[in-house]
């Protein structure tokens, strides 16, 4: 174990902003990790994924640590089902692609998400009407305090849009260290209700897709709307798309007519924040060295020299913005730290 000190973190965050952390280390597996933490007493440590979910504002005082837990498994098959089981640090997008190597399917919708595989549950990583929560089946985190393992199932983690448990009251205290995921050997449930996919795939003049076509089409469709974070820094989403009650959706649906909106299962109607940033004016416009990107107004980037501050400033603006216009507070889906 090797603790290293003042180390940039301008290559491990996808924003590229510029940052230090006082305390570092890289831990590669379990019982690595739980060896840092019993020997380190400075205070409870930071855990680093990719990197892809998070703005750093400031200099990190304490212990960083790099998640590089690797190793892919499948685990079992049975009855049309596979189960396949993933070290926190594996990036997703290669697990993605290392499953429909295998013929298993019920991902491929999430095909192209940056980050790693312990991330995806604590934001519950979705897109293109799939969420990561439906294929999860159970992981296993390090209690940071204590060094102990913990298995956690579908309901411990408490899953809901771009959330979980590992963002409410557990937020810090685990190192999300194994992830296993239930998917399909056969009789792939193929999902292309998402209007970009469908007309992708009919563009392509293809009518029967694999679980291979709809994982192509979604890497077509991100790369052709968000920006690569290797070009251009970016997280991704920066805001959650707002979650209206009827009442307040219909009060706004009289003042905005045209605003695009999806109405959930429960009776609130989810709005795309993306089209609220939009009308308030933001989309293509720059504040300094960040901007809001100019193909998807949710995505905030940095043009280069951007600090975290010089982001998180453009994105209160934003905030405020909407707020004024509409009347919508947008919570952020990115982590400020
Ligand atoms: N829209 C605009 N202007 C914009 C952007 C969007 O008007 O600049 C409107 C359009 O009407 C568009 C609609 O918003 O049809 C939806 O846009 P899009 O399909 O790009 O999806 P989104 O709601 O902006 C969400 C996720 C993305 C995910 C996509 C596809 C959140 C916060 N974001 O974005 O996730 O890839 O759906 O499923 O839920 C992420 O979390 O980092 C992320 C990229």
């Amino acid at each position: 174990m090797e603790i290293q000190e003042n180390i940039s973190l301008k290559a491990y965050n996808t924003f590229g902003v510029e940052a230090n952390a006082r305390y570092f280390t890289e831990v590669h597996s379990t019982e690595e990790l739980q060896e840092v933490l019993r020997k380190w007493r400075g205070g409870r440590p930071f855990i680093l994924g990719g990197g892809s979910n998070i703005l750093l504002t400031g200099q990190l005082e304490g212990l960083v640590i790099k998640n590089n837990i690797r190793g892919k498994a499948i685990t079992g098959k049975k009855g049309g089902r596979a189960w396949v089981s993933a070290g926190g640090g594996e990036n997703w997008h290669e697990l993605v692609l290392w499953c429909l190597d295998r013929g298993l399917g019920g991902i491929e919708n999430l095909s192209l998400i940056p980050g790693t595989t312990g991330a995806a549950p604590i934001q519950n990583i979705g897109a293109y009407g799939c969420e990561f929560s439906e294929v999860f089946h159970q992981l296993e985190a390090v209690e940071m305090d204590t060094g102990a393992i913990h298995s956690f199932g579908k309901e411990a983690c408490r899953f809901g849009y771009r959330d979980s448990i590992f963002k409410q009251e557990l937020r810090g205290l685990y190192c999300i260290t194994r992830v296993s995921l239930e998917l399909t050997a056969a009789n792939h449930r193929i999902n292309t209700a998402y209007g970009d996919i469908r007309r992708t795939l009919d563009g392509q003049g293809i009518t029967e897709p694999t679980i291979h076509d709809v994982s192509r089409a979604v890497i077509a469709i991100r790369s052709g709307k968000l920006p690569d974070p290797k070009v251009l820094g970016n997280s991704g989403s920066f805001f959650k798309n707002p979650e209206l009650p009827p009442e307040q959706f219909r009060r706004l649906q009289q003042q905005f007519p045209d605003v695009v909106h999806y109405p959930l299962e429960d009776g609130r109607v989810k709005i795309p924040a993306g089209w609220l940033v939009e009308q308030a004016g933001w989309k293509g416009k720059r504040l300094g060295g960040a901007g809001c990107y100019e193909k998807q107004a949710l995505v905030l980037v940095n043009y280069g020299q951007a600090t975290g501050r010089d982001i998180l400033a453009l994105a209160e603006r934003v905030q405020q913005s909407v707020e004024e216009k509409f009347g919508i507070w947008l919570e952020t889906e990115v982590n400020v730290i």
